[in-house]
């Protein structure tokens, strides 16, 4: 595939404000006469939504790690296709909340399975796909998980234990230090303001690279 747009994902773990900063993002690009498509993961088409709601509902019966990993990546490909690469080669850029990142720090460094496995699927469903530019939003666990559960009822995940979320932020914060040129860590403790002024200066520097 030649990719034309530039492919940008937001990351971290639960409640850090990464859905609200999606709008800010979107707008700031706009502004600057990018086209840009907004999606999520797991999900972004019919059936990968569909997968989502299975992944993310309470489940009476248990989902097996490795099934879980594999819908992760099921999803992943129907959403490549279908919506991320058409995007892309249209010029389009495209902001993800969440992304394979998100599996190796979930069902790598939560659940434990293996990364070169998970390496492995990542090839095997995107070739040489990655994301430009990582947005990774960090706050301590107990910070993200009171924001959570402010939303509502807490799904699949949500309703893991802290040292589940703790296994994953540590990956977080690993994959951010092993890839420090795409994965920019953002401080998400602090106020919506300062954060949304991180961000712009890290979009400023990549626009003003490229436009
Ligand atoms: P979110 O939309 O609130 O971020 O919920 C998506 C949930 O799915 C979140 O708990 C993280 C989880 N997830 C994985 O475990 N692995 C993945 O690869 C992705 C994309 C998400």
């Amino acid at each position: 595939m030649r990719k034309k747009g530039l492919f940008i994902t937001l990351e971290g773990g639960e409640g850090v404000g990464k859905t609200t900063n999606l709008l800010f993002i979107k707008k700031f690009l706009e502004e600057k006469g990018i086209a840009v498509e907004v999606t999520r993961e797991p999900g972004g088409t019919v059936l990968a939504e569909k997968l989502r709601g299975l992944l993310l509902e309470n489940q009476t019966e248990l989902i097996s790690e490795k099934t879980e990993l594999l819908l992760m990546f099921a999803a992943r490909a129907q959403h490549l296709k279908n919506v991320i690469e058409p995007a892309l080669e249209r010029g389009d850029w495209v902001l993800c909340d969440r992304f394979t990142d998100a599996t190796y720090s979930y069902q790598g460094g939560g659940r434990g399975i293996d990364t070169n496995l998970i390496a492995w699927l990542e090839q095997f469903v995107q070739d040489e796909l990655r994301p430009d530019l990582t947005l990774l939003f960090d706050a301590p666990i107990e910070l993200g998980m009171q924001r959570a559960k402010k939303r509502g009822a807490l799904d699949r995940f949500e309703s893991e234990k802290l040292d589940f979320f703790n296994n994953v932020r540590e990956a977080y914060l690993q994959r951010a230090r092993q890839y420090s040129e795409r994965i920019k860590i953002v401080d998400a403790t602090q106020s919506l303001e300062n954060v949304q002024s991180d961000i712009q200066k890290l979009l400023e520097k990549l626009t003003s690279d490229l436009l």
